[in-house]
């Protein structure tokens, strides 16, 4: 089987590691997380790279090199719910495969390679993304270990069971000399490559991007008794709060705000709703903006909530400021594309934002079918693919031959 025909088969053979039944669904260090490790690992191992797991639960294969520098490459390996096959998967796979060509040519190169295949990118299962960037470069807030899952399971009892030591975490920092650079390999999740018709582009900045949870409390009450005038209904006050929100991102084509959760308290058909948590996460390329939206949008929530005598509560989840990609390997990634390259904004976030700050950072995106991603139809070609390997494999020699 050809390499590229290899990436699509375990990118899909990843999609079988799932807590959802007919779904992608891959949480931070759960049973999922630990069958697509298994499979990540003996891939690596295939690959000629020495493999280890540090306490987050990233892994981490090394392909030595005649000198001690190092080149990272990776991606992440957790999913959103109802996940494509190839957000995160593609980058941690495609990284592999380029190193097996080196494994199978019996190359090695002036640098090591490390493929770094993150365990948690999206924050789904503690509401907290980049755990795994963040572990790596030792930016990881221990306040986290006390989050708690849906169920209840605090972040440091899950990473206990699924075998690090969340007392160990800072241990594992990057502590070598600084990185040559962190590439990552990504579907663009975006129409831009489909319309031009190209397989491949560069990504110039990663957009900044600010995460709140919101709470509201209102009274519960019951649903046949309470005069409407007497309500303080924490549900009206929050679909208030959700199209306000929408109303202030509208005001600037650049700028994205989604609420994408809501957890509605006591949540049944009688009751009058007591409390709404909900989260707010908002981006936009330019820091100054998304600063004075996120002002504009709590703002609005606390005048919500006085209109309607509903409680406003904010905790800021997390907040990074727009990452530049180095102008340095990204013209080597457009290099080894060859032709006309085309540059693109990334709204989405990736874990170049945290290892932006042990290293440069450039990222090689990948067409993706309608532009669709966070859903079960994302899709890449083989073709596409091939492209990808091939242009990561020259990038690796144009690095060498400086
Ligand atoms: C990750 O996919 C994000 O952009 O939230
Ligand atoms: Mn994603
Ligand atoms: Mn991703």
């Amino acid at each position: 089987m050809t390499l590229p025909r290899v990436v699509i088969e375990r990118c899909q053979y990843l999609a079988e590691c799932s807590e959802e039944p007919g779904a992608i669904t891959r949480p931070f260090a759960t049973p999922a997380m630990r069958c697509a490790q298994e499979r990540v690992m003996e891939w690596m191992r295939d690959a000629g790279m020495t493999v280890s797991r540090d306490n987050i639960g990233n892994l981490r294969g090394r392909y030595d090199g005649a000198g001690a520098a190092t080149l990272l490459l990776g991606s992440h390996i957790d999913s959103v719910r109802d996940a494509g096959k190839y957000d995160g998967p593609l980058g941690v796979v495609v990284a592999i495969a380029a190193v097996q060509r080196l494994h199978d040519a019996g190359r090695r190169l002036p640098f090591g390679v490390e493929v770094l295949a993150f365990a948690d990118e999206e924050g789904l299962r503690f509401g907290a993304p980049y755990l795994g960037s963040r572990a790596f470069v030792g930016s990881f807030d221990t306040d986290y270990l006390e989050r708690t899952d849906a169920g209840g399971v605090t972040m440091a009892e899950a990473i206990r069971a699924f075998g690090g030591d969340p007392t160990r975490i800072a241990d594992d920092r990057w502590s070598g000399e600084r990185p040559l650079g962190y590439v990552e390999v990504h579907i663009e999740q975006g129409p831009v490559l489909e319309r031009l018709d190209i397989p491949l582009g560069v990504v110039s900045a990663i957009a900044g991007q600010s995460r709140f949870e919101i709470t509201l409390t209102g009274e519960a009450g019951h649903a046949g008794t309470v005069p409407m005038a007497q309500r303080r209904d924490a549900l009206v006050a929050a679909a208030a709060v959700v199209t306000g929100i929408d109303a202030i991102a509208r005001t600037d084509e650049r700028m994205v705000a989604t609420v994408g959760k809501l957890e509605v308290d006591p949540g049944a058909t009688n009751v009058i709703p007591g409390r709404v948590t909900l989260t707010l996460d908002v981006r936009h390329p330019a820091d100054a903006q998304r600063a004075a939206a996120t002002k504009a949008m709590l703002g609005w929530a606390q005048e919500v909530g006085q209109t309607r005598n509903v409680g406003v509560t904010v905790r800021p989840v997390s907040e990074r400021a727009a990452v530049a990609c180095s102008t340095h390997l990204t013209s080597m990634l457009g290099r080894a594309i060859g032709g006309d390259v085309v540059a693109i904004a990334s709204g989405a976030g990736h874990d170049g934002v945290y290892m932006s700050e042990i290293t440069d950072i450039a990222m090689l995106f990948v067409r993706c079918k309608g532009g669709i991603s966070h859903n079960p139809a994302e899709s890449v070609t083989t073709e596409d693919v091939a492209v990808a390997i091939s242009a990561l494999g020259r990038f690796l020699e144009l690095l060498a031959e400086q």
